[in-house]
């Protein structure tokens, strides 16, 4: 009998509510498969840093160093000043985990609405592959003079060779896995980032060539990616891109597949501790009310499990949830829709859960 040990940060908001119907799910998602799980539970927060003044102490990296797998709810606190808490918990985890990609699968299923006219599951299923433990996030800068007419602030973009190649890597092999039409579009600035996005753009070709002839590359700049993913997200397999584009095209990655009630990622270190998270914000007028949806925290759930190798409890989740959004229980994913249906977060989690330990 498996057992894997998940180090929760349930966080902020409405975190620890959807958490709770992602272990749920999990677990019953995973039991036929004789896999089972135990949870050590981190309070880290907005609650607990405005009680003690700590975000995250040392000795708690190393205990999170210990977990098969970090499942995380939400960071941000509408008390705190942004950034603290951000930086403070969500990067240092990714950054001291070494946690260097960022995985965003961009799939619309059935039963969701996306706002792109005509567009319907089968033209949107491609995964972005986010770097994540460097560019602007981590290159070294600093402000002098500050609040004065001469403040002078630097942030500057750094990326090594190494952190470029191990990306590159991780997407390549994830394209020739997915095996769709076997295509990595790199995404980047090549016209104006000479330095950082021609350093990909050559890593990127020398990789492709030498080792994954039988992947295609493809190459789009930043903004014009933005237009295609609207326009014709049907072209992408799999996307690779520097953490700060990341960021910004894994949101519209989001709202693309249904929106933040919907879009989950993986924090990954393919020979480390990874960590899952639903991608929407911590939502603190709702905290409590039981009316959040938790499905991106449950299908951060069937990544988590992907990710330990579990792929038949993992698959049950995701036709657990594609019965539920298909079921007509819901309109849509939106808090004004799950009070409509007089459905709670936790009846979701329930539907959910029982589906999977059917399946
Ligand atoms: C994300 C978030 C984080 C980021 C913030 C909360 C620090 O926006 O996971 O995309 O910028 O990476
Ligand atoms: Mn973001």
């Amino acid at each position: 009998m498996a057992k894997y040990n998940i180090g929760l940060l349930p966080g902020d908001g409405t975190g620890p509510e959807v958490l709770d119907e992602g272990m749920k799910v999990m677990r019953a998602a995973a039991a036929k498969y004789g896999v089972d799980f135990e949870t050590v539970n981190f309070d880290f927060g907005g609650e607990r840093y405005l009680k003690t003044g700590e975000v995250l102490p040392d000795s708690a990296i190393d205990e999170l160093r210990q977990c098969d797998a970090l499942y995380l709810g939400a960071i941000g606190h509408p008390d705190v000043a942004p950034g603290i808490l951000e930086k403070g918990i969500l990067l240092r985890i990714r950054f001291e985990l070494d946690q260097y990609i960022n995985l965003r699968p961009v799939k619309l299923y059935p039963g969701v609405d996306t706002p792109i006219k005509d567009k319907g599951p089968k033209d949107i299923d491609f995964v972005v592959i986010r770097e994540n433990s460097a560019d602007v996030y981590t290159g070294v800068g600093g402000v002098q003079r500050k609040g004065t007419p001469y403040e002078v602030a630097i942030q500057n973009m750094i990326y090594t060779r190494n952190e470029v190649d191990r990306c590159l890597r991780y997407a390549f092999e994830c394209t020739r896995k997915r095996n769709k039409t076997n295509t990595l579009t790199l995404c980047g600035k090549t016209n104006v980032l000479t330095y950082v996005y021609d350093l990909w753009e050559r890593a990127f070709h020398e990789m492709g060539e030498a080792e994954y002839p039988d992947i295609k590359r493809d190459y789009a700049h930043i903004d014009a990616i933005t237009m295609w993913m609207v326009k014709n997200p049907e072209w992408f397999d799999v996307i690779v891109t520097g953490n700060m584009f990341g960021d910004i095209i894994t949101d519209l990655g989001a709202m693309v597949q249904g929106g933040m009630g919907i879009a989950a990622g993986g924090n990954i270190n393919p020979v480390g501790v990874s960590m899952f998270e639903p991608i929407g914000g911590s939502a603190p007028k709702y905290t409590g009310m039981n009316v959040i949806n938790p499905l991106a925290a449950i299908f951060s759930g069937q990544m988590l499990l992907e990710h330990l190798g579990e792929t038949k409890a993992a698959a049950a989740i995701e036709q657990a949830c594609i019965d539920f959004l298909t079921s007509g229980t819901l309109k849509g994913l939106s808090v004004k829709d799950i009070k409509e249906a007089n459905m709670t977060t936790t009846k979701i989690g329930d539907w959910i859960a029982d589906r999977a330990a059917q399946l």
